[in-house]
């Protein structure tokens, strides 16, 4: 019975996914030889550099020859119009490249990083953020972006945290949601759209240790709860594309895996789009241990359902073979032609395989001030007051010491993955405060790594010239992002040295920092009179901190990553599990450390403000709901402060007792409301049984009747709970696939 409800569900969710054939498509697939067809599961880099893109003869040469489909890395109106006109002007049938790019945040103008602009928790100025980024990357002759980013995150050894949207589930859900439609926009044919490509496929966040391209090792139902429902919400939302991850998950590299490819994507969520692999992954599964040699890793990554080979050029050269040696079914290789050219119909291509090569375009809107100005608003938006007490915001007339390696610097603001950005086009940290008139002294102190205390006289001395001591310190941008594990999460070098000397001089202490994942603060935490958060925070970066700093605006975002207090908590996230010992510090045998207590040192959903806001208890409308009903929570929250600000409230649930064990809280509802001063406002969240849903024991997804606790709460560690009883479980999809 459970089997055929299967079969049933794929049926009806998979037939829109066998959409009826296009004509267009079908008559140019029927022209095509299997050297073409390959040619067009291909995608390479184009070669450039600093002082501008050009290609290696090579790729003219496969381009000329109709054996490249893609090409990424290359951009620019006249760079693209020349390499299209390779594609379109010189091959038999004139298929036109599609370009992609690692446009992460913000193409030009640069965005706060992933990570940070999550820390907005406003989905409209995400969207916008997307938006923009596609306006201005289509504009320099891109189709296509390797964005969004929806790996769950929670281990911030992984450089790769900062290109995320942190570690919750139903959040990064959302956020995948609000990317695909800011990258795509309302027609992919239209001249501003960008291919969404959400990556990687999958629990690539998961990597063990935190170390990238790591092994995987983890539950069915870990890969279905935790990290799986972003990339099915951004297929949802129709992503144009899907990349496939590096990693194995439970001994089967994500390139060569049908099941999450054909099954559950294709199959089970009705993904219409390409499948492209990460970078060299085809071949990669041979180190892995996967495949004997080219030919099997072409053959298992074809068989799996890729359509789209990075740079690996195994299709190109040994799936011909595999097809004439009946490996592969010719099928295959035409449903992924098909899948490809149908995207590059969609896109607009066969009509105009131009229309992101106009030079006046681009010239109207790469960096226009509407661009910048609305990077500077979601930087200012992104920014996690952790500490204050009292020196923020600054007060105008005092005389600021800038110290720290970061203070005057550009290139880092702007992040890593920083597309066509330029490091020189950013705004410093000083020319935001000097441009608001402020009297500054500065001095670096140190540099961002490495041992050298050389500056630390001229640094202290400059402290004791001044009234407040701002320190903008913290990581490199190359030191998160892919390749960027580390196993330290201090601030690097001898920067906390740096701290401690200017504590010494008893001048208020202000820390800026600036960083691609959450650090170790103990030490900041207790020493630092003020602690802001800017994660790297784009082109407007400085302009945005200097919003802050002053006090113009009253910083509003909240965590969506754990602080930890020690690397050795790690993981840690909001979300865990109670266990059969919970802590009970006078127990020694429950679940704890010797050396640290098990909380964060900053939770989930954190971030304080220049104001104060005030939570009453939750309020429930009913004391139970049923499978069909609707409970509605209520809460009042205050501004008992003398400033206006805006607070994010935020709705946990606990399912108390379950088929198998569930989290202590889940995030299922969020509002990010403005409060004047003196201000208050009733917040209410209306749940169905829908929002208690979860991965049951056997697979199914459905809530279970039983007693839940719900917080309205300023944060995951906050609140007191009420309690509501669900009279009977619903079931919403029946047991998922098995591998
Ligand atoms: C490797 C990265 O893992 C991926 O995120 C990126 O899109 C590709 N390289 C292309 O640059």
């Amino acid at each position: 019975m459970k089997r055929l409800l299967v079969i049933l569900f794929f049926v009806v969710l998979a037939a829109p996914a066998l959409a009826r054939p296009d004509p267009d498509v079908e008559a140019l697939l029927g022209k095509m030889t299997l050297e073409e067809k390959l040619g067009q599961m291909n995608i390479f880099t184009s070669d450039w550099d600093q002082t501008g893109p050009t290609l290696r003869g090579q790729y003219q040469q496969d381009i000329r020859r109709g054996r490249v489909g893609a090409i990424f890395n290359a951009y620019t109106p006249e760079f693209t119009r020349k390499l299209q006109d390779l594609a379109v002007k010189e091959t038999r049938l004139g298929i036109p490249l599609l370009f992609g790019y690692d446009v992460i945040h913000g193409h030009r103008t640069i965005f706060p990083i992933p990570l940070g602009e999550a820390c907005t928790w406003d989905l409209g100025v995400i969207e916008k953020g997307a938006r923009v980024a596609a306006v201005e990357a289509s504009a320099d002759g891109l189709h296509w972006t390797f964005a969004p980013m929806v790996d769950v995150a929670r281990d911030p050894r992984w450089g790769r945290i900062a290109e995320g949207a942190g570690e919750d589930t139903w959040l990064g859900s959302q956020i995948a949601r609000a990317r695909v439609r800011g990258f795509q926009g309302n027609n992919l044919a239209a001249p501003d759209a960008l291919l969404a490509c959400v990556k990687h496929y999958a629990a690539y966040g998961a990597a063990q240790a935190g170390r990238d391209y790591h092994t995987v090792d983890i539950s069915m139902r870990e890969l279905w709860s935790t990290y799986l429902p972003p990339f099915q919400a951004a297929a949802e939302a129709g992503a144009a594309t899907c990349m496939t991850s590096f990693n194995e998950i439970d001994g089967v590299p994500s390139t060569g895996n049908g099941y999450l490819i054909n099954t559950v994507l294709r199959g089970l969520w009705g993904f219409k789009g390409f499948v492209v692999t990460d970078y060299t992954s085809i071949e990669e599964m041979i180190k892995h241990g996967f495949s004997k040699d080219a030919a099997e890793a072409g053959v298992q990554a074809a068989l799996a359902g890729v359509d789209m080979d990075m740079q690996s050029a195994i299709f190109l050269n040994d799936l011909g073979k595999a097809v004439q040696d009946r490996r592969v079914p010719l099928a295959v290789v035409d449903d992924a032609v098909r899948r490809i050219l149908r995207m590059k119909k969609l896109r607009g291509l066969f009509a105009n395989p131009y229309l992101c090569s106009d030079p006046a375009r681009a010239k109207r809107v790469l960096m226009s001030p509407e661009n910048r100005a609305a990077a500077r608003d979601a930087a200012k938006r992104s920014f996690v007051l952790l500490k204050n007490n009292g020196v923020l915001p600054l007060k105008p007339a005092l005389k600021v010491a800038l110290v720290g390696p970061l203070a005057e610097d550009r290139r880092n603001l702007i992040g890593n993955w920083s597309a066509a950005g330029d490091g020189n086009k950013a705004v410093s940290v000083r020319e935001g405060l000097s441009a608001r008139g402020l009297t500054l002294i500065v001095a670096k102190g140190c540099e961002i790594e490495g041992g050298d205390r050389g500056g630390f006289s001229a640094a202290v001395a400059t402290a004791k010239k001044a009234d407040v001591v701002v320190a903008v310190m913290g990581e490199a941008a190359a030191m998160s992002g892919e390749a960027a594990s580390r196993s330290r999460l201090d601030l690097p070098g001898v920067q906390r040295d740096l701290l401690a000397a200017l504590k010494a001089t008893g001048k208020p202490l202000a820390l800026i920092l600036m960083n691609g994942r959450p650090l170790v603060l103990d030490w900041e935490s207790e020493n630092c009179d003020a602690i802001l958060e800017t994660w790297f925070g784009g082109t407007e970066a400085g302009n945005a901190i200097a919003d802050v700093l002053l006090g113009d605006y009253n910083p509003a975002g909240r965590l969506v990553t754990t602080f930890p207090r020690a690397v050795g908590q790690v993981p840690i996230h909001y979300n865990m599990k109670n266990t059969g010992r919970p802590l009970d510090p006078t127990n020694k045998y429950t679940s704890k450390y010797l050396d640290v207590p098990n909380d964060p040192l900053y939770p989930f959903g954190f971030g304080l403000s220049y104001t104060t806001f005030q939570y009453t208890a939750p309020v429930l409308s009913a004391a139970s709901l049923d499978a069909r009903g609707a409970l509605r929570v209520t809460a009042t929250v205050r501004n008992i402060g003398k400033r206006d600000g805006e607070e994010v409230v935020q709705l946990y649930l606990c399912d108390r007792v379950g088929s198998v064990t569930r989290p202590v809280r889940e995030l299922r509802g969020f509002q990010k409301i403005p409060l004047k001063t003196g201000e208050q406002r009733t917040v209410s969240f209306t749940l169905t049984a829908k929002d208690l849903a979860f991965y049951r024991r056997d697979m199914s997804f459905g809530a279970e009747p039983g007693d839940f606790d719900v917080w309205i709460a300023p944060n995951a560690e906050a609140g007191v709970p009420a309690r509501f009883l669900l009279t009977e479980g619903v079931t919403l999809a029946p047991p998922v696939p098995k591998p």
